[in-house]
């Protein structure tokens, strides 16, 4: 089998995650989920107290981006890898809306983006790749084989991650979730660097009414024809 890059675009909470470790699953591929590299450096600024409700101190955090270390370790019996900020296992605070409400300011800055980026491309040397996010069909893989551009109202992403939270033991309501998902949807797709735009030669997918099943079937059917 020939082994290809898969670019994932979309919204917040639009499945991209879901969708893209069963592909990488199914094909033996690596899954990569950008997302979480920008909500690590977004933690390690609130940590630090470069954001918080009183504003956002860019220039500390731009200073401070060599000492980020970003990695994945791919556990084998959750089936997908998991974020390490400077060799800390993270995945479990970058998930929280706290993080969500800051990430898409985080993800404004070009010199954030850069550094993401550059190590994305190296993730995708060897091909055999399914990688999610923002621009990834548009500026990390503009070759990728095939690109996906995932869509759904606000009102069903809104609920789907409320019911993660929830499931989880936050402590959220369904309006401050909605409020989110629509201040994000609209900071990340008017940034001025990379913004959410659907790449020309992606397939848009809109699951507002479709059952996973159903979306990984057709997906599937279509990547195999580039495999
Ligand atoms: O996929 P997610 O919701 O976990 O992503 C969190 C935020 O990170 C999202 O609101 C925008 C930003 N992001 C980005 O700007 N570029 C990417 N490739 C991935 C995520």
């Amino acid at each position: 089998m020939k082994k290809i890059i898969i670019a994932i675009d979309g919204f917040s909470s639009t499945g991209k995650s879901t969708l893209a470790k069963e592909l990488a699953k199914k094909l033996k591929y690596v899954y990569v989920d950008t997302g979480a590299m920008y909500r690590a450096v977004t933690l390690y600024a609130m940590e630090r107290n470069f954001i918080n409700e009183k504003g956002f101190k860019i220039d500390l955090l731009v200073a401070d981006l060599d000492k980020i270390n970003l990695h994945f370790i791919f556990k084998k019996w959750k089936g997908f890898a998991e974020m390490y900020l400077n060799d800390i296992n993270v995945e479990k605070e970058i998930r929280t809306l706290e993080v969500s409400q800051y990430v898409s300011q985080v993800s404004e800055i070009s010199e954030v983006r850069s550094k993401l980026v550059e190590q994305q491309k190296l993730m995708g040397v060897k091909k055999g790749i399914v990688m999610d996010g923002r621009d990834i069909g548009t500026v990390v893989f503009p070759n990728a084989e095939i690109k996906f551009y995932m869509t759904a109202s606000a009102d069903k992403r809104a609920l789907r991650r409320y019911k993660e939270l929830i499931d989880r033991g936050d402590d959220v309501t369904y309006e401050r979730v909605l409020k989110n998902v629509k201040s994000r949807d609209y900071i990340d797709s008017t940034r001025l660097d990379s913004p959410l735009i659907k790449a020309q030669d992606a397939i848009e997918f809109d699951n507002s009414d479709m059952g996973l099943e159903e979306q990984f079937e057709r997906i599937y059917n279509l990547v195999l024809r580039y495999v």
